[in-house]
């Protein structure tokens, strides 16, 4: 049984007093069978409350009502046509209680599948939604899979011939006739070729990243690194970096070295966008999880709490017109100049972010600047507490 909301127990109320108030008419003017044709009334208001031990009831009280009518003194010989009139009276009252309750309970029922088939639509929606983001996530995931086998191909490729000029640089070295000066710059390309073969080493498993491990840190912790590193970048080109950090945040969910690859990132775009006497600001915070944060950051972070941590750059630099902000996330998207940018900056950080449940965002004006906002699951520092006592 539903419990009984206000509005149910006014009708109730309503009902008593209609009952009672037709009660005194019936002793009034027993002879008079029509007033008790009002008992219709708190019969067809108890049916809105939809519970049937208490239209059962009230049918009950009504119909004895009716029929007590027939105890108060008639003229004679008209007790058989008053046993006839209360009794088609009781007739009419069984009749509307009856319609009364399927008329409700019809209703009642087509509002249960009406919700219901709101609340299908509702998870179909959520389901659409997550298979959108899967599939973004595919497209994203076939991409990086794209640039690591282009990037396989062209270290192998490139390596074949890198070893055979190692060879001949080695065996140039040792000719007979070699002068010390020739010997020194046989040493530099020497030197100069083991350091591509190390780049290119390097790239093959930056195409395969680790992936990020990560814990409940403290904000200050994932965050102050990379400023500090960033800091002399900053200060020699005139520009003022700051931290906007509140103490007693949250913990944040994050494997540091992976959150400081995309603080720097992040902070290189900043630097590269914004001229002398420009701004850029480091603003921490925590806010509550929408229910689709909460989703995808306990999927991965252990005891999420519900909320977030925000880790604000904003810079006060050229910004970006809307095209470009819209693709700024794809892979290879660069507006840099051939050989400065690879455009896989925020294409990677946003990888990064997402691994750890959370998300990287970007708004922008141009002319005015720009704010990218990562998204980290949060758990609040009593949780953690509790979590170590147990
Ligand atoms: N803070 C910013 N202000 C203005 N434009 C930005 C900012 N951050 C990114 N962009 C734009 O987004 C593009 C893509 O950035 P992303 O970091 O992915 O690659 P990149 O910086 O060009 O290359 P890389 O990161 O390899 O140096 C940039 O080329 C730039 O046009
Ligand atoms: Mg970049």
């Amino acid at each position: 049984m539903t419990a009984m909301t206000h509005r149910d127990r006014l009708v109730l109320a309503l009902a008593t007093a209609c009952f009672l108030i037709i009660v005194v008419i019936e002793g009034f003017a027993p002879v008079n069978v029509v007033g008790a044709y009002g008992y219709v009334l708190p019969i067809l208001l108890v049916t809105t409350v939809r519970n049937r031990t208490i239209m059962l009831v009230t049918v009950l009280a009504c119909v004895i009502a009716t029929y007590s009518g027939l105890l108060q003194p008639t003229k004679p010989g008209r007790f058989q046509a008053a046993i006839i009139n209360r009794s088609v009276v009781v007739g009419v009252l069984l009749l509307v209680a009856y319609l009364g309750v399927s008329w409700e309970e019809r209703k009642a029922r087509e509002e249960g599948a009406r919700a219901a088939l709101s609340q299908e639509t509702e998870n179909l929606l959520k389901a659409n939604t997550q298979l959108v983001q899967a599939k973004d996530q595919l497209n994203r995931s076939e991409r990086l899979a794209a640039v690591g086998q282009l990037v396989a191909s062209v270290a192998h490729e490139v390596g074949t011939p890198l070893h055979s000029i190692a060879w001949h640089v080695q065996a140039l070295a040792e000719e007979p006739g070699v002068t010390p000066d020739m010997k020194k710059r046989v040493a530099i390309i020497d030197d100069q070729l083991t350091r591509v073969v190390r780049i290119i080493q390097d790239l093959l498993s930056s195409t395969r990243p680790r992936q990020p491990e990560p814990k409940w840190l403290l904000v200050e912790e994932v965050v102050s690194p990379s400023a500090v590193l960033m800091e002399p970048a900053f200060h020699e080109k005139g520009i003022v970096l700051t931290v906007d950090s509140p103490k007693d945040l949250p913990l944040v969910w994050a494997d540091k070295e992976k959150i400081h690859q995309v603080l720097v990132n992040v902070l290189a775009n900043a630097l590269a966008a914004t001229s002398a006497q420009g701004n850029v600001v480091i603003t921490t915070g925590s806010r509550e999880a929408t229910s689709i944060e909460l989703d995808r950051g306990r999927l991965v972070a252990d005891g999420m709490s519900p909320c977030v941590i925000t880790i604000e750059v904003r810079d006060t630099g050229c910004g970006m017109p809307d095209e470009d902000m819209q693709k700024a996330f794809e892979p290879f998207f660069t507006t840099k100049a051939i050989g400065k940018g690879t455009g896989l900056g925020l294409f990677l950080s946003r990888e990064s972010v997402m691994a750890h449940g959370g998300h990287l965002a970007l708004t922008s004006e141009l002319g005015h600047g720009t704010i990218v906002t990562m998204t980290l699951p949060a758990m609040q520092r009593e949780s953690m507490q509790k979590k170590e006592e147990v």
